[in-house]
């Protein structure tokens, strides 16, 4: 799959020759994934699917946000980090230690440093940056609450988390639709914001 497939299927369209910067942004994107695919190709191909589901769902609460390229280059390029993951953690069939955990935890910083160098506009760092963040504050870089994570990225932490229920891990099948909508609905309030879960789940129902 292409960033033009996820672009494309809401509406918008990848710049033209006369904006040559965000061009070749949209070309760093999809060589930057393609790199994420090389090392991980289960990760690589959750980089498409996520960026779907999150614009789908983004496209309910805000259609003109859903249809920002800024925005779509962050869901694409939220765990381009893991690139820095040793196989050994990424791929580990079980459970991770407290050190291993810890350097998972670093994906969306090191995410920041990876695409700095092409200066992507700041809602794309916005979205890398904080999609680990929880609605409660219990979330990861910097413990955010509600309303201070950027909405794109709470749109897409549901959908990160739905996809990644749905998919065969290293250390356990994929989980039933069903199960996995129930346990995002669980999360409404806590983890997630509960007005993006109940767009989310209507998209879904
Ligand atoms: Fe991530």
């Amino acid at each position: 799959m292409k960033l033009a497939t996820v672009t494309e299927q809401w509406g918008g369209s990848l710049p033209g020759s006369s904006a040559s910067s965000l061009r070749s942004l949209s070309d760093v994107v999809d060589s930057l994934a393609a790199s994420v695919e090389a090392k991980d190709a289960e990760t690589g191909k959750h980089l498409y699917r996520s960026a779907l589901l999150a614009s789908a769902c983004l496209e309910s609460i805000d259609p003109w946000l859903a249809t920002r390229q800024e925005i779509i280059y962050g869901f694409v390029l939220h765990d381009v980090g893991k690139i820095a993951i040793p196989d050994r953690i990424l791929k580990k069939p079980g459970p991770l230690t407290a050190p291993e955990w810890s350097m998972m935890r670093r994906h969306p910083q090191v995410g920041v440093m990876i695409v700095q160098p092409a200066a992507f506009p700041s809602e794309t760092i916005d979205v890398i940056l904080t999609h680990h963040e929880r609605w409660d504050g219990g979330g990861y870089p910097y413990g955010l609450m509600r309303t201070e994570i950027p909405l794109a990225a709470r749109v897409f932490a549901v959908a990160d988390a739905y996809d990644a229920m749905t998919s065969v891990r290293p250390y356990r099948p994929a989980l039933a639709r069903s199960a996995a909508r129930a346990m995002i609905a669980a999360g409404a309030g806590t983890r997630f914001d509960p007005d993006v879960v109940a767009a989310f789940l209507q998209m879904l129902a």
